[in-house]
Order: structure tokens, then sequence, then C-alpha cells
């Protein structure tokens, strides 16, 4: 991990936030390769998800909601952490986080446990009055819940269906870390399914299936990865059943995902609180239900760890040692470096021509500075997947050099052909 947190670092991919004043906790600020790579994550959920289906369309809900919303959800009265403190040495734990009764760091005697509401307040308007009091969202889910009749009816979807958002959630977490892994703000991407009663344990598989492969899509390695079953002691407040789709991180098995059956729980809440119907008519049955909701939440941040986890590598090269990120083509932030072998002899002005009719397709990078093999190693290090060299040959026959960043093999290609070389190679995930 420390390793990883400094190559990210030193290559602009993650850092923490407002660091000229020494950092604030666990909120952390992404540089251009890092934005890259949270955006082809997000493209390629969206596309799963969304654009690639007809039964799921998009929203995209404020941060702010009206303060009922959380009353009605249950979030004002229920989401908090248990917090412990050790009486002798005062550092303070989360309840569901300990194995004994005795403080892991000392030994000494806890205090009882208290509970500790997880969500940020704020205030609309310029007066910090009780009735002025709202939440940054700790869900991007409750948006969806409460707008469902409004898209149902603009959207003419019926159910089966889905609502699919992407945006930034906020926790005031009792205890951050593990890098980017649990931060106070961070991005969902969570999908709510309606569907009829009694066919919801059938969706619940096909979602529980769909998601864990949308992983391995990404080139996760199968075997870091399981579904675990929440006991019934820590199911949410709204779940009737859940499972998480984990990873084998360095500090253990994780949560990235969790699939939850929500039941009718957050449209029932809703109905109640507001006075509004959000019920559903099915036009063939004639029968007027409340439908129940199969809910994938997934994390881009955490994605974006496991990715890197997943994709970091160390190795000796010639008797040089190269770092190397493996990540699968589609989620590199960089798809191709392009190198003048020398920048003399016109090789400089035909990279960047080039690299310019590349630019338009997919996310290049033109460098001349240093020994081709130094980099080489500089894209290696960020996981860019094609190195392509111009050299003294190209302007003799109009073909370059495309190596491959994993196995390192070279192939001669013709630049007319190059965009669509690279873009098979992107698509087949060769690298
Ligand atoms: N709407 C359901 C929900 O929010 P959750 O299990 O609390 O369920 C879903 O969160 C996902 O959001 C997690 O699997 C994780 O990927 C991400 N997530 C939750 N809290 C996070 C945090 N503090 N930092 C980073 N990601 C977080």
């Amino acid at each position: 991990m420390e390793k990883l947190v400094s190559l990210c670092k030193r290559r602009g991919i993650v850092f923490p936030s407002s660091e000229i004043y020494g950092g604030v906790g666990s909120f952390w600020d992404y540089g251009p390769l890092g934005v890259e790579i949270k955006q082809n994550i997000k493209e390629l959920w969206w596309e799963d998800i969304v654009r690639l289906r007809d039964d799921v369309v998009g929203v995209e809900t404020s941060i702010i909601m009206h303060p009922d919303v959380w009353l009605a959800s249950g979030h004002v009265g229920s989401f908090y952490d248990s917090l412990v403190d050790c009486k002798v040495c005062k550092k303070r734990y989360r309840l569901d986080h300990l194995s004994s009764k005795k403080c892991p760091e000392c030994g000494g005697e806890l205090t009882e446990a208290r509970n500790f509401n997880l969500m940020f307040e704020t205030h609309i308007g310029p007066v910090e009055k009780e009735a002025s009091k709202a939440y940054l969202r700790p869900e991007t889910a409750q948006g969806i819940f409460v707008d469902f009749s409004t898209i149902l009816n603009c959207s003419r979807q019926k159910i089966p269906f889905g609502i699919a958002q992407v945006g930034k959630s906020f926790r005031n977490e009792v205890s951050p870390g593990n890098f980017i892994f649990r931060s106070r703000e961070f991005e969902q991407m969570e999908l709510e399914y309606f569907v009829a009663p009694q066919t919801d344990e059938e969706w619940f598989k096909y979602w529980l299936d769909k998601r864990f492969k949308w992983y391995v899509s990404l080139g996760i390695k199968k075997e870091k990865l399981r579904l675990r079953k929440h006991n019934q002691n820590e199911l949410a407040h709204y779940a009737k059943e859940c499972y998480d789709i984990e990873y084998e991180f360095p500090f253990g098995w994780q949560e990235l995902e969790g699939i939850a059956n929500r039941s009718t729980f957050d449209l029932e809440v809703h109905i109640k609180r507001s006075g509004k119907d959000l019920s559903y008519f099915d036009e063939k049955t004639k029968e007027r239900f409340i439908p129940v909701v199969i809910e994938t939440s997934a994390g881009v941040d955490r994605t974006l760890l496991a990715l890197l986890v997943d994709a970091y590598n160390e190795e000796e090269v010639e008797g040089e040692q190269r770092v190397i990120l493996r990540f699968h083509p589609r989620v590199a932030p960089i798809k191709a470096g392009v190198f003048p072998l020398v920048r003399k002899g016109g090789l400089a002005e035909k990279a960047q021509d080039v690299e310019k009719m590349l630019r338009p397709h997919f996310a290049t990078f033109y460098d001349e500075v240093g020994s081709i093999g130094r980099r080489y190693r500089r894209q290696d290090e960020v996981g860019t997947p094609y190195g392509i060299t111009i050299d003294f040959q190209t302007l003799k026959d109009d073909t370059v050099t495309v190596r491959y960043r994993d196995s390192m093999d070279q192939d001669r290609v013709k630049i007319p052909e190059l965009r669509f070389f690279i873009e098979k190679k992107i698509e087949n995930g060769i690298s």
C-alpha cells in the first residue's frame, strides 16, 4: 500500500486534499491521470447499466434534499456507528470493528457504546436555525426513490425497470482510512431496479451475477473477488437481504459493492411521510402495487483502489527494476504513448502528427524527453498499454512500432491502420 500511495502522489493519480495546509481528514484530490481512470470506470458502468439496456434510465438528483427525506428514509434515526473509547489511552473505536471488550492497543477498559450519526449537517439559507437544517446525502439512492413517479411517467418504462445514478455522497465516517477505501466524500454508482413482488428473488440473483462479472470485465483477477452474504445482525435498516462483492485488498477482504433487496421499504416510507402516491399500476393485470427494489451500490473510489492494487507489479527487466500497472486497456488513463525515437531528422514533427491523428479517438500522450527506454518505463508505471515509436523507417514506409506494455513485444503497423489496430487491441484487452 505504501508504494502504491507514493506512486499515486508522484504520478498525479490521487493525493490528500488541501495538502499545502497539512491535508484534511480523509478527503482526497484526483490528479490528471486519476480523473481519467475515474471517468473510465464511470463510463464503463454507465454503458453496462444504462446505455446498453432498454430497461434502465439515468438521473442526476441534488446532493442536498428536503430534510424530511432523511427522516422518512430512517437515516436520521438509524444511520449511525456505535463508538467506544478506551478509558486508559483514550483511543476511539467502532464497536463493530472490535473482537474483544478490551482496547486492542493497550488492553484498557472501554466506555459504554455511544451512537454517532454519520450524516454531515448543513443549513439552507443565511440563518443557522434548527428549521433550516439539512444534510449532505449519505447515498444517492434516496434521490431515485423520491423521483420514482416522475421518472416512471416521463420515461414510460414498465416494471421491471431501473433508475441509475452516479454522484457524490458524504459520510462523516468515524474510522476512515486505508487510503481512498473509506473516506468522507466519495462517489457512488447506484442502480435501483423496481420489480413486481414475488419476482424479487430471481432479479436479486440476476444482479448478483451481472455485477460480479462486471468487475471481472475490468480485468480484476477473479480469485481476488468473492461474494459474501450479510448476517442478519449486519443488515442495513432497509435491507431484507444483502450480499457484498468483496476484493482481497492488502488489508484484507473488504466490500467493493453492496447488492441489497430493499423490499418496498423506501417507497413505503416516502408514501407515508409525503402523502404522495408512489405505487405502480400494471396495465396488463390491472393491479396496483408497490414495487420491490433490488439495489446495486458500487463505489467509484473503491473500484479505483481495487484496480490499482490488482494492477500493481514490480519486475526485473534486463537488470533494471520496472514498476508497472497492468490495467485493462479500457481502464488505463492513457491508451497510447507516442514517441519520436530521437528529436531530430523530422521524427518529432512526424510523431506529433501521429499523436494528433489518434487524439480524437482515445487518450494519448506525446513524450520526446529522455531515452526511449525511460519513456517506455514512465508509461509502464501509469499503465499505458501501447507505446508507439516513430523512427527513421517511418519516414520511408509510413510504418511505426507498437510496443506492448505487458509482453514488451513489438509490431510494425502502417500509420493509416494505426487507429483501428489500437482500438481492436483495447477492445480485446491485449496489452
Ligand atoms: N445505497 C446503499 C449504500 O449506500 P453502502 O454499502 O453503505 O450502501 C455502497 O455503500 C458502496 O459505496 C460501498 O460498497 C462502497 O463502494 C461505497 N462507499 C460507502 N461508504 C464509503 C466510504 N466512506 N468511502 C468510500 N466508498 C464508500
